[in-house]
């Protein structure tokens, strides 16, 4: 990979291509916006995350020089300056680079980071936003994250919490009426449900974790935040701690998993699950 000094010079070059930072969605083609497919089609080069499904990762153009940079939890496969290196190097070099990443771009996507990178360079972008995960696997697990009865706000919070010295409004948070999405929560399951508590959250709250949300494999578990840990302890990554009163709709509106089974199982079933539906008004 050149270095720095290399990239200045190259960035006096007139052929300088671009950068566009797109949002994948939580996990399901069907979720992608038609821009994102539409830019993902024509690029030169395609720079992806490890929560880009591999659904999505097989409708990638076979002209497009493919570069993976997914992370696991702890796990830096590439360091973030390299990606940055990556994105500039590529764009110098006169590509449109598309640089996919699950969800939105700029919730908890470190999307304004990459972006800032290029300024130097004085490198074109463009941002195509998309579901974030807490909207996407929400819905696909029917839970509406407000609702008059139930919520009145809602709030995403990051879960990589260093115990004592984040920066977390924990008493905000412990208010009723709203609801709370924490990503990248899982390991830290004991830290929220104690902070919770300790600012006055009753235990009886209700939660859902849903995992691989979107996806053939979702689950959603519920409980209450007395439980939080046990039930984070069985849910597998990608997922979602939603709580709230909120999650206790998703016993009548999951609508998905009623899909799911109705396509898996036999005619009868499928009967029922036409009767979920609400009827249809024809006015
Ligand atoms: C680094 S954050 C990226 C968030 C992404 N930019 C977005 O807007 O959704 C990764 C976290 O998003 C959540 N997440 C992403 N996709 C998910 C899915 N399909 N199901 C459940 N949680 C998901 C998980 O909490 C995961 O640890």
């Amino acid at each position: 990979m050149p270095q720095q000094d290399a990239l200045y010079t190259l960035s006096t070059s007139k052929n300088i291509g671009k950068v566009i930072l797109v949002g994948a969605g939580p996990g399901v083609p069907d979720l992608l916006t038609v821009k994102a497919m539409r830019l993902i089609q024509q690029a030169d080069v395609i720079v992806y995350d490890r929560l880009v499904s591999d659904e999505i990762v097989a409708m990638f153009p076979p002209h497009s020089h493919l570069i993976f940079v997914g992370k696991e939890a702890g796990n830096h496969c590439v360091p973030q300056q390299q990606i940055n290196s990556l994105l500039v190097e590529h764009a110098l070099a006169g590509k449109q680079v598309i640089r996919l990443k699950g969800g939105d771009p700029f919730i908890f996507g470190r999307g304004g980071e990459e972006l800032e990178a290029l300024l130097p360079f004085n490198i074109p972008f463009e941002v195509v936003p998309g579901i974030t995960a807490a909207s996407g696997c929400a819905a696909y697990a029917g839970i509406p994250l407000t609702h008059r009865d139930h919520a009145q706000s809602v709030q995403f919070i990051t879960g990589h919490l260093k115990q004592g010295q984040d920066q977390i409004d924990w008493p905000s948070l412990a208010r009723s009426n709203h609801t709370l999405v924490f990503y990248m929560g899982l390991n830290q399951s004991h830290v929220i449900r104690h902070k919770l508590s300790a600012y006055g959250m009753s235990l009886a709250t209700p939660i859902a974790i849903i995992e691989r949300g979107t996806s053939s494999q979702q689950r959603v578990h519920t409980s209450d935040l007395a439980h939080l840990e046990s039930l984070a302890k069985d849910a597998k990554s990608p997922a979602l701690i939603v709580i709230g009163s909120v999650t206790t709709l998703t016993h009548s509106l999951n609508w998905f998993q009623a899909k799911q089974e109705a396509e898996t199982q036999s005619y009868p079933k499928f009967y029922q699950y036409q009767a979920h539906q609400p009827t249809r008004k024809i006015s």
